[in-house]
């Protein structure tokens, strides 16, 4: 594997090139899907990272745009691409690599259920995008391997509140977006965060964040818990979180990992 160092400044021309450049690598005949889904991989986690850091920078939210429609074009084409890019998802969770989980894995579900690609592509940046409020949470907090306290709890809760604020100065986080950053903690009891919204408030879209959300969560490894299998995972959503969660379109998400994708 190679890597290539970006320094600071050098930020805005590499993502310039990335902006250009990954259309063609994903358009590429001479690629194999494993090297196309690697490069779609290691990019966008790579371009997370520095929007968490840069979240008021125009260049990389219209670059997260870029990346987010070849992302849906390329599954819209191929949907077994996404069998090829959750093989690689790394089971060492970073908010990074979680971000390009979610917006894959949602991706395709969207796509499975409706296949109107522009509201895909809005939704899709919700996806990418939905927790980059944290980077307004203390680093010490996120980190803590321990009970978290109410206060901090608190904090961390203040996240989809951060993330839409931090995004409303860019056009390319349109309002369905936006929903889906501020209510992806929402329930369908009720009792989610941060407005404890009723279930006919809560939009599809938003749904199948809080699913695959909470799907990639119990399939990483974090520092206070093992990693689950998929089917674990999906077992105890299905039993465990029926009333916080659409059981609809968890039957959906298992359709489209099928028994050969469990981590
Ligand atoms: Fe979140
Ligand atoms: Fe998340």
């Amino acid at each position: 594997m190679k890597f290539l160092y970006v320094t600071d400044d050098d930020a805005g021309n590499y993502f310039t090139f990335v902006d250009r450049t990954v259309g063609d690598a994903l358009r590429s005949e001479t690629a194999t899907p494993e090297q196309k889904s690697a490069v779609l991989y290691h990019t966008t986690a790579a371009l997370v990272q520095a929007t968490f850091s840069r979240p008021e920078s125009p260049v990389l939210i219209r670059t997260n745009r870029t990346v987010v429609e070849h992302t849906v074009d390329a599954i819209a084409s191929d949907p077994a691409l996404l069998r090829t890019m959750a093989a690689t998802f790394t089971l060492d969770y970073s908010l990074y690599t979680h971000a390009v989980h979610v917006a894959t894995m949602g991706t395709a579900l969207l796509l499975e259920l409706f296949g109107t690609e522009t509201r895909v592509k809005d939704a899709a940046m919700g996806y990418l995008l939905h927790d980059v409020g944290k980077c307004r949470v203390p680093s010490q907090i996120l980190r803590k391997s321990g009970i978290l306290t109410p206060m901090e709890m608190k904090e961390i809760e203040r996240h989809p509140e951060h993330g839409v604020e931090l995004m409303r100065p860019h056009d390319e986080v349109t309002d369905l977006a936006m929903d889906i950053i501020l209510s992806h903690h929402e329930k369908l009891n009720g009792r989610g965060y941060p407005r404890r919204l009723p279930p006919e408030r809560i939009s599809v879209e938003t749904r199948i964040c809080t699913i695959v959300d909470v799907y990639d969560a119990l399939t990483s490894h974090r520092v206070y818990k093992p990693a689950l299998r998929g089917v674990e995972a999906l077992t105890f959503m299905r039993d465990r979180m029926y009333e916080e969660i659409d059981t609809g379109l968890l039957k959906q998400l298992i359709h489209i990992l099928g028994p050969r994708n469990n981590k």
